[in-house]
C-alpha cells in the first residue's frame, strides 16, 4: 500500500514538472492549431497553403493515395473553387507510373491525366511513406506511464509530430550502409533517412503569409491533418446538434416522469 502511494506521489510530482521525455521517443513541440478544442475548425487558408507546400515540395517523394482530388473543393477542407480543383487534378504529375496501373489508358496506350474522381497518385519509388494518414498514424504526446494524460491535455499530436520533424533537424548527418541519415530531435531514434525538405521560404504564398520555416512546417502539417481527418468539422457540428437534442430530450423525460408519478406521490 505504502509502495503504491509513494508511486502515485512520485508520478504526480514528475507529471507536474513535465519531466517525461520518453527515452528515445523524440521531442514534439506543441502547436496551437485552429482545429483544436470542441469549437475548433480548420483554417481554410492554412489548408490551401499546406496544399501548396505538399505540391511543391513533398509530392516528389510522398504519395497521398487515399485522398480523392475532388475533396480539395469540399467544405471543411481547403475549399478550392471547383475550376481550380479540376485544373489542379489535370496538371498533377504521375511521378511513379508503376505504382499507378489504374491510370494507364489501354486505348491511348499511355498514362492519362488525373480527373477529380481520381485519388492523388501513389508514389513508392522514393521509399518514402504515403502521407494520407500519417497525422493519425503517429502521436506526438505520450505518457506519463502510458496513462495518456498528456494526450488528454494536448491532443494526440500527429500534426505536431509532423511539424516537429520538419523543424527538428540539427544539421548533423552520418552515413550507414550507403544511406545518409540526418539527425532529428523529433524522430524516434534520433536519425531519419529524409533529408531536410524545408528550410524556410521554400514556397511563395499568394496570400502574402510568412513562409518562415515554422510557418511552412505548420501549414503542411495542418494540411496533412485534414487529409487524415477530412470530415472533422462536419463531425463536430453533428455532435453539437446531437447534444442539443439530448438536452431537450432530458428535460422532456424529466417532466414526463414527474407527471407520471404525480398521482401516486400525492396519495402518499
Ligand atoms: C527527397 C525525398 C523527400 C521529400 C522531398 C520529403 N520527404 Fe518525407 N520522407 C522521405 C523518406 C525517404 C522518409 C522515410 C524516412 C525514414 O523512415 O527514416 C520520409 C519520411 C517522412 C515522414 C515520416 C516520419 C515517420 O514518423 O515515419 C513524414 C511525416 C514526412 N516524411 C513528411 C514530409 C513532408 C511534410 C514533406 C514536405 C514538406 C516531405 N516529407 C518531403 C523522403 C522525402
Amino acid at each position: 500500500m505504502l509502495k503504491k502511494l509513494s508511486l502515485v506521489a512520485v508520478s504526480a510530482v514528475a507529471f507536474a514538472s513535465g519531466a517525461f521525455a520518453a527515452g528515445d521517443a523524440g521531442h514534439t513541440h506543441d502547436v496551437d492549431f485552429s482545429y483544436e478544442g470542441p469549437f475548433g475548425t480548420y483554417d481554410q487558408n492554412q489548408l490551401q497553403r499546406g496544399l501548396q507546400v505538399y505540391t511543391e515540395v513533398c509530392s516528389s517523394c510522398h504519395g497521398l493515395k487515399f485522398v480523392p482530388m475532388r475533396t480539395l473543393a469540399d467544405e471543411g477542407g481547403p475549399m478550392l473553387p471547383e475550376d481550380q480543383m479540376k485544373a489542379y487534378a489535370k496538371a498533377f504529375p504521375i511521378n511513379d507510373e508503376l505504382a499507378n496501373p489504374q491510370l494507364f489508358d489501354k486505348d491511348l496506350e499511355e498514362y492519362r491525366t488525373l480527373k477529380p474522381t481520381d485519388n492523388f497518385p501513389a508514389l513508392e519509388s522514393a521509399n518514402a511513406p504515403d502521407l494520407s494518414l500519417m497525422a493519425k498514424a503517429r502521436s506526438g504526446f505520450h505518457g506519463p506511464y502510458g496513462l495518456g494524460i498528456n494526450q488528454f491535455v494536448n491532443g494526440i499530436g500527429g500534426a505536431e509530430y509532423i511539424a516537429s520533424i520538419l523543424t527538428g533537424y540539427t544539421g548533423e548527418e552520418k552515413e550507414e550502409a550507403g544511406t545518409t541519415f540526418y539527425e532529428n530531435t523529433a524522430f524516434p531514434g534520433g536519425w531519419i533517412a529524409m533529408a531536410p525538405p524545408l528550410y524556410g521560404d521554400d514556397v511563395e504564398y499568394a496570400d502574402g503569409h510568412s513562409a518562415d520555416l515554422h510557418h511552412v512546417a505548420e501549414d503542411v502539417a495542418a494540411f496533412l491533418r485534414w487529409t487524415a481527418e477530412p470530415h472533422q468539422d462536419a463531425r463536430k457540428r453533428t455532435g453539437f446538434v446531437a447534444v442539443f437534442f439530448l438536452i431537450i430530450l432530458t428535460v422532456l423525460l424529466y417532466l414526463t416522469n414527474k407527471r407520471l408519478w404525480a398521482p401516486i406521490k400525492r396519495k402518499g
